[in-house]
């Protein structure tokens, strides 16, 4: 039984995704290495956060939501998602973007993520800071509040950490379909990689791993924020995701593993290294990541099988959490011929 199962949800994602070996990788490398196809789980192209979204939407969808309101980045894949899935049920849909990263190219702010939100119709609201998501939470809320007024009944997914994270039960969810995957091929998994931001993805994982008993560890790469400040997010997360879900489960501080390698020089800024790990991957398995998330998630996994010290018996299991659509925002990562 799923530990998720008493909570409303929406089907929103093509599941289950792929498990693949990367067999290019695992030759170069002597090893076994795997990718999880969280990219494709087919809303509007895809990614981590359909998984999240189906609990949001059960939640939206119970309380007569006729609206979701929601906040992100301007490249934000979930801004992206949820406008989907408000399409997907019916709803009406506002996004606000948040001046997060600085980058003035047009592409940025036109192409990709926020080229798809215009085109599947969202109102979007513009909010001027990027570091502020208690505050960007409370403008969602002073919209809900204007919609109030006018008759109408909002359902506000938040950004900030002091809500019931209901999107990490998506990835408890993850976390026992990779288990059956793993089971299926006898795979005994000797470490698994994930980003982590928001830290929905990384805690429902991390949780639903320990739940079924599964003990590898499990290295979250940041995206966001450095590692102590992350590790404080996932311990706070992971306590209200074990009382909303009524666990007698103790996972402890060092088993919440956050590595800030790659996060410079910020949030949705790539290093050489990303640039080159995103390179490696298109050109070894053609498969896409992308600048802000699953590149990041990536180079630090190449850094792992470059340092060595590992078996030919092993196994090491990516995430990949899409993000994709926003390579069209960083059209300097290839050189015109
Ligand atoms: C493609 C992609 N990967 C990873 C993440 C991080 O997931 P989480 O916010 O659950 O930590 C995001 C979040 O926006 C994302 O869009």
């Amino acid at each position: 039984m799923s530990l998720t199962e008493k909570f409303p949800r929406v089907e929103l994602s093509h599941k289950p995704t792929p498990l693949e070996r990367l067999d290019n990788v695992s030759a170069e490398f002597e090893t076994n290495v795997w990718i999880k196809r969280d990219d494709c789980t087919g809303l509007a192209l895809g990614g981590n956060k359909s998984r999240q979204l189906e609990y949001y939407l059960g939640q939206a969808l119970e309380q007569g939501a006729d609206t979701l309101l929601t906040t992100g980045a301007v490249q934000s894949n979930h801004v992206r998602m949820t406008v989907a899935a408000a399409r997907k049920t019916g709803l009406e849909v506002e996004v606000q973007l948040e001046h997060r990263v600085d980058r003035k190219q047009r592409e940025y702010h036109h192409s990709g993520n926020p080229y798809l939100v215009r085109l599947m119709g969202a109102k979007i609201h513009y909010y001027p800071e990027g570091e502020d998501e208690a505050g960007a939470d409370r403008a969602l809320e002073a919209r809900a509040d204007e919609l109030a007024r006018l008759g109408r009944k909002a359902y506000v997914i938040p950004l900030s950490n002091a809500h019931t994270p209901y999107g990490a039960f998506g990835y408890v969810d993850a976390a026992e379909e990779l288990l059956r995957q793993l089971e299926e091929r006898q795979i005994s998994p000797t470490r698994f990689i994930v980003p982590t931001g928001s830290a929905s993805t990384h805690t429902g994982f991390l949780l639903g791993m320990r739940a079924h008993g599964c003990a590898a560890p499990v290295h979250g790469v940041c995206v966001r924020r450095n590692a102590e400040a992350q590790h404080g997010r996932v311990r706070a997360k992971l306590d209200a995701v074990i009382e909303a879900l009524g666990l007698d489960l103790i996972v402890s501080d060092d088993d919440i593993l956050c590595d800030d390698s790659v996060l410079a020089p910020g949030y949705g800024l790539p290093s050489e290294a990303v640039v080159e790990a995103i390179k490696y991957l298109a050109r070894r398995e053609g498969i896409l990541l992308d600048p802000t998330y699953s590149g990041k998630t990536f180079a630090a996994l190449l850094a792992l099988l470059r340092a060595g010290g590992y078996r030919p018996q092993d196994h090491f299991v990516i995430l990949h959490t899409g993000g994709s659509v926003s390579l069209f925002a960083y059209p300097e990562l290839v050189e015109e011929d």
